[in-house]
């Protein structure tokens, strides 16, 4: 198991580029209120077929070759369920996958979300090819990154270049410490 939720959703988008995705959303919401987290991961990657969906959250179905378990799915889905949160997957072959996961973050097995910011900007930069959709919102406030968009702006700098990185890290930093920010009473 992992010890942050930002290292499964990690896990989960390393499926979604294996799956060869070329656009990537990933939602972290929390809703303060109710005491819920929850995560959600959308890939246009190659899908699995029924038989592949119905396998993919035990442990012993893998398309690995290396090992012959597959961890990830099952790891994420036990991480929420044993908060009384809930999982679900679905995917088409051909068209993608979807992943949700929620977490009853007052319960006591429920592991910290970690840094999600870091988390996504390593994504952004270790796959330059691959578009990310980033959407963090907490009650009512949330901002959102879009890596095609800033691609259409920047034409041919990479997202590695120094002032580009630099950018994205300070973009996702800022937008978090707002969007975390306690409702002033
Ligand atoms: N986004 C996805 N698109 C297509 N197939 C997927 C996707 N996510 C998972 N799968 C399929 O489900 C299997 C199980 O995934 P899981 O992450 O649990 O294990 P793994 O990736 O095989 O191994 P590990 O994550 O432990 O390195 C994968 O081998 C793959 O066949
Ligand atoms: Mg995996």
């Amino acid at each position: 198991m992992f010890p942050e939720i930002s290292l499964h959703i990690l896990d989960i988008a390393e499926n979604s580029i294996k799956a060869g995705a070329t656009r990537i959303e990933i939602e972290v919401l929390r809703r303060t209120a109710e005491r819920k987290l929850t995560v959600a991961v959308q890939d246009n990657g190659c899908g699995m077929d029924a038989e592949q969906l119905a396998g993919c959250t035990d442990p012993f179905f893998t398309s690995r070759t290396t090992r012959r378990v597959g961890l990830g799915i099952p790891f994420l889905k036990a991480s929420a369920e044993c908060t009384g949160g809930s999982f679900f997957i679905d995917s088409q072959k051909g068209r993608g996958t979807q992943i949700r996961a929620e977490y009853v973050t007052d319960h006591i097995d429920c592991i910290p979300l970690g840094d999600i910011g870091a988390t996504v900007y390593s994504l952004i930069l270790m796959n330059e090819a691959i578009g990310f959709f980033y959407r963090y919102g907490v009650d009512e406030r949330q901002f959102t990154l879009d890596t095609d968009e800033m691609r259409a702006l920047l034409g041919d700098v990479p997202f590695a270049s120094r002032e580009v990185a630099a950018f994205i890290r300070e973009y996702l930093e800022e937008n978090q410490k707002e969007t975390d920010q306690e409702e002033i009473l």
